[in-house]
């Protein structure tokens, strides 16, 4: 025992004086550094790709030459960021390497499920493995610095960046933004297959009015605190080496420019040491805003609020120095700023080799090995859900009889605009880009149907996603002798991400109408949804047999699909965003409020509810099929009368009576039902994912923390109430097991 903890001793002095080392290190270099040198490292200026506006980045290779430039994002050339290193560190006065970024947002080479169907399978070790594989390819190929995970809270469809982040709730989100830092960082970020993770948007973004992007956010300190910054907090936690500021104002600041959160909060309450780059030029948009004068004017507020590095914007270039003639920010300041950047590149490990990232080998070896792809098809039957299998017409299981199945629509086998992914996949290409590398419905589904004695039939309908009346006859007329229908419907690759909001959120393309075309044939039909967010099908889910939300699933989408549909792999999706029944529902979400006059039943007048539709989603948050019955015991509370201090624990046990065995994620909510505030009708605090074989009953415990049970009050308090409360356990946020329990003082 003497020897481990000298040990451990001798390991924590080392890390420690690592630390040092590079305090040191950091010192001697910015006392060498000219001004101009020191606003270079905190100037990012765009590569080969530009996902933005208003960018001039002529002349790049002596803009590096002259030290005005200390990181590149979004470069996706290999031999070019050799090129540009070595102009940074062998034709520059003191050779500070470069720092290269990119959006990695689900995979770089190899394309997983967007990230929104990686959260719909609530399986965080999945979702760690996916970014491991996704640094490893990025880092393989030269880049350092992901502007990822995106941890937005999202409540709107009718935003394009719900696909990004992991969707209404905080606490799913923040365990999956826990996550994904474990696998992009890695244990070391010296290592040369982690990567520096960005915390994106911090903050509040995803709550821009009328789900447009980049609109004015307005909240509560209360609901920004309860609700926004779980996420951002976690991933402090976690030791997220940079965060990214959001777009939008807050509470008429914009983001960039926003002292409380960032020096108040994320520097202040919560300690965090890391570096903040802007978004794509957020700090020059201050300007456009209205929130600050000229480029002196956004610099001063930006770096006076805490950011350090503009990207693909210029104001500093343009501004910081006459902001510090002016007296504006201090030399401090600006010195501060610059340390944040040089910690982060010798953490890195790129002062000690500046080309430890740019190694030909690695490049070949690490990158698009088959195993990815086997984590890929395995994440898109994960991701996917089943929202109905009316008579079980789902798996297909095999026939002897020659059954015919049509496999048809605008998503059956398409090539193109990015179908089954998203806009957020440079890596792979800003526009061209090798769609063969995807497997698409038909191309999954036929070997596997074929295999169990169907007769498979293709029918790729209608242009980028639209059914004209030619789709509608040809799928009419294709559907008349078969069996069994799958219609593959949804969104374009590349109408998901951002800068892709929309005002309609049914089915694109005037799909619903072309399915009642199809079901005029009156043949089963399984809708399979190709989505970047919640949309609303009324028609659908009332007349069609089977509906799979599959997302947007990625590379191995038609396997993926094909080993859900034959049972190959049960279904274990559950949504992470409510699916409202339609748009004037929008927000709609679980965690809501109860109002002092809660709608219980449809067209009870003086209550809140509507005159034209239920309150009720269409398929609430956590709800998901698959092919098992799983049952749920009454909960078991050991003490249901605990100090105000103690931990509840509870139990119930899952049974599965089905005939297949399935992993199935029990998920534990609490409400406060008397507080300083209002409390929302339920707030999941907990979820296991078990895997029951048939016959299988497993008891599973939760349990309930002090701190699960504090809340925001409106004087800006975390607080612990004594007092009454529900527990909630079951399959979703709308079937529960409920008991009861009491906190004293
Ligand atoms: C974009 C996005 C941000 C991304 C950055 C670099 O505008 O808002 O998420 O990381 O610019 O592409």
């Amino acid at each position: 025992m003497r020897y481990f903890i000298l040990f451990s001793l001798l390991v924590t002095l080392t890390i420690n004086l690592s630390a040092q080392n590079y305090d040191k290190q950091i010192e001697a270099l910015l006392a060498k550094m000219t001004l101009d040198e020191k606003i270079g490292q905190l100037h990012q200026v765009p590569g080969d790709i530009t996902t933005g506006t208003d960018v001039k980045k002529d002349n790049l290779l002596n803009s590096i030459r002259d030290g005005s430039v200390g990181s590149i994002l979004s470069h996706t050339n290999f031999d070019n960021k050799i090129t540009m290193q070595q102009v940074a560190v062998k034709e520059t006065r003191l050779g500070i390497p470069l720092i290269f970024g990119f959006d990695v947002i689900h995979g770089y080479k190899t394309i997983f499920p967007i990230p929104l169907a990686q959260a719909a399978s609530w399986n965080l070790s999945l979702i760690e493995q996916i970014e491991r594989v996704a640094a490893t390819e990025a880092a393989a190929d030269g880049q350092n610095w992901t502007f990822a995970p995106m941890v937005d809270i999202s409540r709107d469809p009718r935003w394009g960046r719900s696909m990004e982040g992991a969707g209404e709730d905080p606490y799913l989100g923040s365990r999956i933004a826990e996550a994904r830092i474990r696998g992009i960082q890695g244990r070391n970020l010296n290592d040369q297959a982690t990567l520096a993770a960005c915390v994106k948007h911090y903050a509040g973004y995803g709550f821009g009015e009328a789900g447009r992007d980049y609109n004015s956010v307005d909240m509560s300190e209360q609901r920004l605190r309860e609700m926004v910054l779980p996420p951002f907090k976690a991933a402090a936690k976690a030791d997220a080496a940079t965060f990214m500021n959001a777009f939008n104002t807050l509470n008429g600041t914009p983001a960039s420019m926003n002292k409380h959160l960032i020096t108040d909060i994320l520097r202040g309450e919560w300690g965090w040491k890391g570096m903040i780059v802007s978004d794509w030029n957020s700090f020059g948009e201050t300007i456009i805003h209205g929130a600050a004068e000229d480029d002196i004017d956004a610099s001063a507020k930006c770096l006076a609020a805490g950011s350090d590095m503009d990207m693909a914007g210029g104001t500093f270039q343009r501004g910081l120095k006459k902001a510090l003639e002016n007296g504006r920010v201090t030399q401090a300041q600006i010195d501060e700023a610059v340390r944040r950047v040089l910690r982060l590149k010798f953490e890195l490990g790129l002062f000690d080799d500046p080309f430890k990232y740019l190694n030909k080998e690695r490049n070949k070896s690490q990158i698009g090995k088959a195993e990815y792809r086997t984590l890929a098809r395995s994440a898109a039957a994960q991701s996917m859900v089943l929202l109905k299998n009316q008579n079980n017409i789902l798996p297909l299981k095999a026939t002897t009889t020659k059954k015919k199945v049509l496999i048809v629509g605008p998503y059956a086998d398409s090539r193109g605009n990015k179908d089954y992914m998203s806009f957020w996949t440079l890596g792979i290409g800003f526009r061209a880009y090798d769609s063969t590398q995807v497997v698409t419905p038909a191309q999954g589904l036929r070997p596997a149907l074929e295999a169990l004695g169907y007769e498979v039939k293709v029918a790729q309908v209608g242009k980028n996603g639209v059914c004209d009346v030619m789709a509608q006859s040809t799928a009419f007329e294709a559907a008349k002798d078969a069996d069994i229908v799958i219609a593959c419907v949804g969104e374009m690759g590349y109408n998901c991400g951002e800068s892709r909001s929309v005002a309609n959120i049914g089915l694109p393309g005037n799909q619903e109408e072309w399915l009642k075309t199809l079901k005029i044939n009156n043949k089963p039909v399984v809708m399979v949804l190709f989505n970047s967010r919640p949309l609303t099908f009324e028609w659908a889910s009332a007349n069609l047999d089977a509906i799979v939300v599959a997302w947007q699933p990625g590379y191995e989408t038609g396997n993926g699909l094909a080993d859900v549909l034959t049972g190959k792999t049960n279904f274990s999706g559950r949504l992470p965003m409510t699916f409202p029944r339609n748009l004037g529902q929008v927000p709609l979400y679980y965690n809501q409020l109860r109002t002092g006059r809660p709608q219980e039943k449809f067209g009870t007048l003086w209550t809140s509810g509507y005159l034209d539709s239920e309150v009720t989603p269409a398929y609430p948050f956590g709800f998901g099929l698959s092919y098992s019955t799983v049952e749920y015991s009454e909960i078991r509370i050991e003490k249901s009368t605990i100090g105000n201090a103690e931990t509840l624990t509870a139990f119930v046990t899952v049974s599965n009576k089905g005939t297949m065995a399935v992993d199935e994620t029990v998920q534990c909510y609490i409400n406060d039902p008397a507080a300083d505030v209002a409390r929302p009708l339920k707030e999941l605090k907990s979820f296991v994912r078990v895997h029951l074989e048939p016959g299988d009953a497993k008891p599973v415990q939760f349990n309930i923390t002090p701190e699960d049970r504090s809340y925001w009050n409106d004087a800006v308090q975390f607080k612990c109430d004594p007092g009454k409360f529900k527990l909630y356990v079951g399959p979703n946020s709308a079937n529960v097991k409920e008991a009861l329990f009491t906190v004293t003082k």
